[in-house]
């Protein structure tokens, strides 16, 4: 039988639980799922980790969950997921200030190739507040990131800004 294959494409930088409540939402409805963190994003922005650590990050997050696969691409992400054979593209969405944005790049993607599909996930409730940049900023600023990320990322995010890590 053919496999459902998703992309989750994003910055990622870095991870935060809202990602993993997405991801661990897809995997229960995909065979294979590739979070896949980009090279050239749409809205570059002020970077925290390489490309290559948040993917190591994304490795360490679902270390138990061999149905995820985390790597890199560069280039249009649609010519991505038809290399890889991916016919479903996942984007979470948190509120309505997410959607014109997200509703552009999913026809945008969908005439460049139109066989594929993007797919909303809507996060827990308790998660809709939370972004990437938002916690980059906290983490810069001293505040505690503990909430907000895996253990793995807030003990990176401490080596980064060079704090002891807390237990
Ligand atoms: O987490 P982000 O930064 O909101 O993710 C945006 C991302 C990476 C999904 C988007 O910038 C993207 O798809 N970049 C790859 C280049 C591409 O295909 N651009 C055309 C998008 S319509």
């Amino acid at each position: 039988m053919k496999k459902t294959i998703a992309v989750y494409p994003g910055s990622f930088d870095p991870l935060t639980i809202g990602h993993e409540d997405i991801v661990r939402r897809i995997v229960r409805l995909v065979d294979h799922l590739i979070v896949a963190v980009a090279e050239t994003a749409t809205q570059p922005k002020s970077g925290l980790f390489p490309i290559d650590e948040r993917v190591e990050l994304i490795r360490s997050a679902f270390a138990d969950e061999p149905r995820v696969e985390a790597t890199s691409f560069c280039g249009l992400l649609v010519d991505f997921a038809r290399a890889r054979k991916a016919r479903i593209i996942v984007r979470g969405l948190r509120a309505v200030s997410d959607f014109e944005y997200e509703f552009q790049m999913a026809l945008m993607n969908r005439s460049l190739w139109p066989e594929v599909e993007v797919l909303f996930m809507a996060p827990a409730t308790r998660h809709t507040f939370l972004s990437s940049s938002l916690v980059r900023e906290v983490g810069r600023l001293g505040g505690d990131v503990t909430d907000f990320v895996s253990p793995v990322v807030k003990a990176r995010m401490d080596r980064a800004f060079e704090r002891p890590a807390t237990d």
